[in-house]
């Protein structure tokens, strides 16, 4: 359970998403699933073709989905209303944020989902996603929608062609949403143009500012704790000391990592302390220096071992063990407020079309690696990151996928930093 201000508990908002096969309705779900569970709300996503995979297999063909084949029609039908059902039902249990991943594309679907949200006191908004763009649809279709357990062993070209098929019936019963008493949000060409109509309050606030961020552009994100820091041999939290002689090796092996790893120069951020700091300069490229990368603040216990926080602060010590994610320092932060001053730099993460190499602390990167890895920070809370290894996240069709490197530097530094008091 998190206690987070931002996450009222009065959310009770039901997202539906709209468009026509291929438009990245998924993709958009997920981005939106995940960015919202990281925030703290309970937010779920209810996929029908998952639906439709594990009720009826993955045979089907594009005729199934032919809006004149009447028994095709019922069994699609059956699945719409048994995965909004599962999706009330979770709601009704406490659920914050229902995702309805489903093609959406007539007006009657829409006005039967619109009357069954709004009877049971939920918030509805829509957000369809529009694409004309034949090499976005095509890009689409090869890289999602071919490697799904739809197509599994089938000849692209032949899957590429029923998919499109698939397309095609979808169209002819499309009817673009301009419902003029709903709440939606329209992405063209994603995000190219972003239509809002009654959108109102926190949340669906949010989601705008989260979507008109959005691209497609594939580019890794490198995590890396900062080199070696004296505190880090001394094995005391916080403070801002410099780079030991091994951290200022592994500043130089970071930047000999990124010559050799970057098709083209990353955008590089460091937090505000010195040893972040150090460990960009052999980078040689402008860095910029986000407050909001500092370190957890340790409040009265910076600058102190676990050991003598043990000693001089049991009660602190023993309340942080309890409950990590939400144990406030005295005068410091939380790992939820440390959530809470990461979302611009997710945002800025998410907006940036370049590579980017973020050179930043322990507690901070968990946040960040669980926002892109869709971990719950109460899950990585005592996750290892080590020193002296780049994480590498690179953008999948619906996932990040992670690699790790671990620089050698010439002698074993990787005694230090990590979760010392486990
Ligand atoms: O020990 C290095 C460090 O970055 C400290 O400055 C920081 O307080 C700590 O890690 C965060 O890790 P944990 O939340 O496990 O104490």
């Amino acid at each position: 359970m998190r206690f987070n201000p931002f996450t009222p508990e009065a959310t009770r908002l039901v997202l539906v998403l709209v468009g026509l096969p291929a438009r990245g309705k998924t993709f958009i779900g997920r981005k939106l699933g995940r960015y919202l569970k990281w925030l703290g709300f309970s937010a779920r996503v209810f996929n029908i073709g998952d639906y439709r995979r594990t009720r009826l297999g993955t045979h089907h063909r594009h005729d199934f989905f032919d809006p004149t084949n009447v028994e095709g029609n019922r069994l699609r039908n059956e699945l719409a209303a048994l995965a909004l059902d599962d999706l009330m039902k979770w709601m009704a249990a406490g659920g914050q944020v229902g995702i309805y991943d489903a093609t959406n594309t007539t007006h009657q679907r829409r006005q039967q989902l619109h009357e069954r949200c709004t009877e049971a006191g939920l918030d509805v908004v829509f957000i369809e996603s529009v694409c004309e763009d034949p090499t976005i649809i095509e890009a689409n279709i090869r890289e999602t929608k071919l490697t799904s357990p739809d197509y599994e062993g089938n000849d692209p070209d032949e899957a590429a062609r029923d998919f499109r098929a698939r397309i095609d019936h979808y169209t002819r019963a499309y009817e673009p949403l301009n419902e003029d008493d709903f709440s939606y949000i329209k992405l063209i060409d994603v995000g190219r143009v972003i239509v809002m109509h009654s959108i109102h309050g926190y949340v669906p606030g949010k989601l705008v500012n989260f979507l008109m961020n959005l691209h497609l552009i594939r580019r890794p994100i490198w995590l890396t704790r900062h080199g070696e820091s004296q505190f880090n041999v001394q094995g005391r939290i916080g403070g801002d000391s410099n780079l030991t002689t091994q951290g200022k090796a592994y500043a130089a092996a970071l930047a000999h990592f990124v010559r050799e790893h970057a098709i083209r120069p990353p955008i590089v951020w460091t937090s505000t302390l010195k040893r972040t700091i150090e460990t960009a300069k052999p980078l040689q490229v402008p860095s910029l220096t986000w407050r909001a990368l500092d370190e957890i603040d340790a409040g009265t216990c910076d600058a102190l071992t676990y050991g003598e926080i043990a000693e001089k602060y049991p009660e602190e010590y023993n309340a942080r063990r309890k409950d990590k994610l939400n144990y406030r320092y005295p005068r410091g932060e939380s790992y939820t407020d440390v959530i809470l001053r990461l979302e611009p730099v997710i945002l800025e993460l998410e907006r940036e079309r370049e590579p980017v190499l973020v050179i930043g602390h322990q507690a901070v990167l968990r946040m960040l690696y669980a926002y892109f890895m869709d971990r719950r920070p109460e899950d990585v809370v005592n996750m290892e990151i080590p020193i002296h290894t780049v994480i590498e996240l690179t953008p999948g069709p619906y996932a990040f996928e992670e690699r790790r490197y671990c620089l050698d530097i010439g002698a074993d530094s990787s005694t230090w930093g990590s979760a010392m008091e486990d």
